[in-house]
């Protein structure tokens, strides 16, 4: 099954009463192995969470270091860019080489868009010296 696959099916479970904006990812680990996330909102807004972090958290929770494959959908006529906040934390696990793939909500349009350009200037740890 393709990454984009993965990820339409965890949009399925997005908990998104509030924007009523369903998304999915799906990233695979430096191992191999997939793990998946949607949105998981919050009466309390800002308690919410976009789908890339949990994928992203999963696989840091199950022992992954990094991610080489990452892929969104959302219930957008266009393919969703990923947030700020979710670049940043992207970046802390991926190569600026990663390839994010981008989904429309019914996988018509699918864009393919480097880490680099999305978050050319990054902050990183080389600052915290
Ligand atoms: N959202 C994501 O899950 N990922 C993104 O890349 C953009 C935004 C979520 C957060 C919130 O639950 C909803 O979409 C509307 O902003």
């Amino acid at each position: 099954m393709k990454l984009i696959e993965k990820a339409a099916e965890a949009q399925k479970n997005a908990h998104a009463p509030y924007s009523k904006f369903n998304v999915g990812s799906a990233v695979v680990g430096e191992s191999g192995k997939i793990y998946v996330g949607c949105n998981v909102e919050n009466s309390s807004y800002p308690a919410g969470i976009c789908a890339e972090r949990v994928a992203i958290t999963q696989a840091i929770t199950q022992g992954e270091k990094s991610i080489k494959e990452l892929a969104i959908i959302a219930s957008s006529d266009k393919p969703c860019m990923p947030c700020g906040i979710c670049l940043q934390v992207i970046s802390e696990f991926a190569s600026p080489d990663l390839e994010i793939s981008l989904a429309s909500k019914d996988q018509s349009k699918v864009q393919k868009l480097k880490l680099k350009d999305l978050l050319p200037h990054a902050f990183n740890k080389s600052f915290l010296k």
